[in-house]
């Protein structure tokens, strides 16, 4: 089943071009118009609508803040993240003008389910993106989108995670088309772009030696930074998050600009950072960021766009995705990511497929 692969984690990596394309073109039509079958709402609906949350855990949460960002952006609507076991108990302001969206892999997570139970009580609309057919989640959901990522047996999500951003950023161009806030001709660009994605995806997974020498390298520090900003500093979390689940190594992850608010204390001869850069208006002060740090002996592993070479000045090593919109850069920037982590997991000799502690669904509290 693992297809030559030697593990589950890196089949379902090198899957990715495959789950994304799936999963959008199963939503559009041959003229590019977007097409979501199982959501519903309509732009009446979308007036009432004031307020969106989302709400997940772990890797799916991750995928989250990239949608907050997208809907923000693109749908001009004010969106909350929250982790569903935060969420459930914070006592949230939730009424009928609330769209809630849950995310989930599995589709079981109990956290987030009981999150779509209390947001449901309160009265809001409740939308899924899931991954599993049938789910808990999705059965009780009034809208539902499902990502065609295909069964994904490893316990660290990847093809999970980039499908679900295709989702967020299919239903954030719906919600602006239905909302008028943007114009069908932008609507096109971004689709265009989005259509470019697993190509795109795969020109990298074609480099993945480069990463494999890097993690040949790295793989036995102590401790590794994640760090960027904008949605940079949203990857850096799934950055970290990897890593730390697969090789045990203590990672970290930090909003590139608060490192001067106290993490930077941390930083020693040979540390290793990965630098996240890969949003234009961002870029140059990501820069100042990475001479800080290396200021301090750190050692630079930096993530940016193709043709943004001025980082090749400050960074130990530069690896270049390729250039695309700044919102769609995560889709991209997390595969490099995934592959770090799975190379120092495998070389470490851990059981990559299956952490020691994780369950691939967490259906307890
Ligand atoms: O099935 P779900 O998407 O609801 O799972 C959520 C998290 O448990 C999951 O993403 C977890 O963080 C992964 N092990 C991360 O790789």
């Amino acid at each position: 089943e693992k297809e030559g692969y030697e593990h589950f984690t890196l089949k379902e990596i090198h899957e990715q071009p495959k789950g994304v394309k799936e999963t959008f073109t199963r939503r559009l039509d041959k003229n590019s118009n977007i097409v979501l079958d199982g959501i519903t709402i309509t732009a009446e609906d979308l007036k009432n609508i004031n307020k969106i949350y989302i709400v997940a855990c772990g890797t799916a949460y991750h995928a989250g803040l990239v949608g907050r960002r997208a809907f923000e952006t693109l749908a001009k609507i004010p969106v909350e993240c929250d982790v569903a076991s935060e969420f459930r108990y914070r006592d949230p302001f939730i009424d009928e003008h609330t769209l809630f969206i849950a995310v989930s892999q599995s589709g079981e997570t109990l956290d987030t389910l009981q999150s779509l139970r209390e947001a449901k009580r309160k009265g809001a609309r409740v939308l899924s993106i899931v991954n599993v057919v049938g789910s808990s989640v999705s059965r009780e959901s009034d809208d539902i989108f499902y990502t065609w990522a295909g069964p994904e047996i490893g316990v660290a999500s990847t093809k999970a995670f980039t499908t679900q951003l295709t989702a967020f950023y299919l239903i954030a161009l719906h919600f602006a088309k239905l909302s008028g806030s943007m114009n069908d001709e932008r609507i096109k660009e971004v689709v265009d772009e989005l259509k470019m994605m697993p190509e795109m995806i795969q020109s990298i997974l074609d480099q993945s030696e480069k990463i494999q020498k890097l993690a040949a390298r790295q793989f036995n520090n102590e401790k590794v930074f994640f760090m960027g900003r904008g949605l940079d500093a949203d990857l850096a979390l799934e950055g970290s998050l990897k890593l730390k689940e697969i090789s045990y190594i203590n990672s970290f992850s930090i909003a590139a600009g608060e490192l001067k608010h106290g993490t930077i204390a941390l930083i020693e001869d040979n540390t290793f950072v990965v630098a996240l850069a890969t949003q234009d208006k961002l870029y140059e002060k990501m820069v100042s960021n990475i001479k800080e740090v290396k200021a301090r002996g750190a050692h630079v592993f930096a993530i940016a766009k193709a043709g943004k070479t001025v980082i090749e000045k400050s960074a130990d090593e530069v690896f270049y995705i390729p250039e695309t919109l700044d919102l769609l850069t995560p889709i991209l920037a997390v595969i490099p990511l995934q592959m770090l982590a799975y190379y120092i997991s495998s070389i470490r000799g851990n059981d990559v497929d299956k952490p020691r502690n994780l369950a691939k669904s967490v259906t307890v509290e």
